[in-house]
């Protein structure tokens, strides 16, 4: 199986994907009410807070249904157990370490793995993955990476984060080979 377990499903149904840092427990429900209200159906949820599994337990105990919750900053295999125990919709690495491949593989959860450079993206084919994270984006080269990626990589199909805004990302879905962008813009 793997093929990221249909993650392109998940990004193609979910465009934009609100990148939050939840700090506050009691602000879980407002983050989602706010989300939805703006037909935003999905969180990526990072582990960059104390109380980040916290947070994700709570969005996911009061969550409309089809509201997805995904899990980002992920940096090692005891945070995919965590993911897996918790039953999260998705799961988002910065990059790839062989630890976190591995756990990724067997978690049977959608996960979008971060790369920034080709040889990066080579690796990823290699392990049979088609869909990435292209992070951080504004140093990746921005719209002209992805441009050019397009052009070598022609199969592969990114989700831009970091240092996206609403001024170019617009610019970014309009492209071929994007088939979502995430920020913590949305939220803001
Ligand atoms: C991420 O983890 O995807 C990024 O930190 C989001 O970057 P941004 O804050 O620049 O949108």
């Amino acid at each position: 199986m793997s093929k990221q377990f249909n993650i392109r499903e998940v990004l193609s149904k979910h465009t934009i994907i609100p990148v939050v840092n939840i700090t506050d427990i009691n602000k879980v429900e407002s983050i989602i009410e706010t989300l939805t209200n703006q037909s935003i159906n999905c969180i990526e949820i990072t582990l960059r807070s104390d109380i980040a599994f916290e947070a994700i337990a709570k969005a996911i105990s009061i969550k409309p249904k089809e509201f997805k919750v995904g899990v980002g900053t992920i940096v090692n295999a005891k945070q995919v157990s965590k993911c897996i125990a918790l039953n999260v919709d998705f799961m988002v690495s910065p990059g790839i370490s062989n630890e976190v491949a591995s756990a990724f593989e067997k978690s049977k959860i959608p996960f979008l793995p971060g790369v920034m450079t080709p040889s990066e993206i080579i690796s990823g084919i290699e392990k049979g993955w088609d869909t990435f994270k292209l992070f951080p984006f504004n140093l990746a080269g921005g719209i002209k990476a992805l441009k050019t990626y397009g052009g070598v990589f022609n199969q592969i199909k990114f989700c831009p984060t970091g240092g996206l805004s609403e001024n170019n990302y617009e610019e970014c879905l309009a492209l071929n080979n994007v088939i979502s962008v995430g920020g913590s813009w949305v939220l803001k």
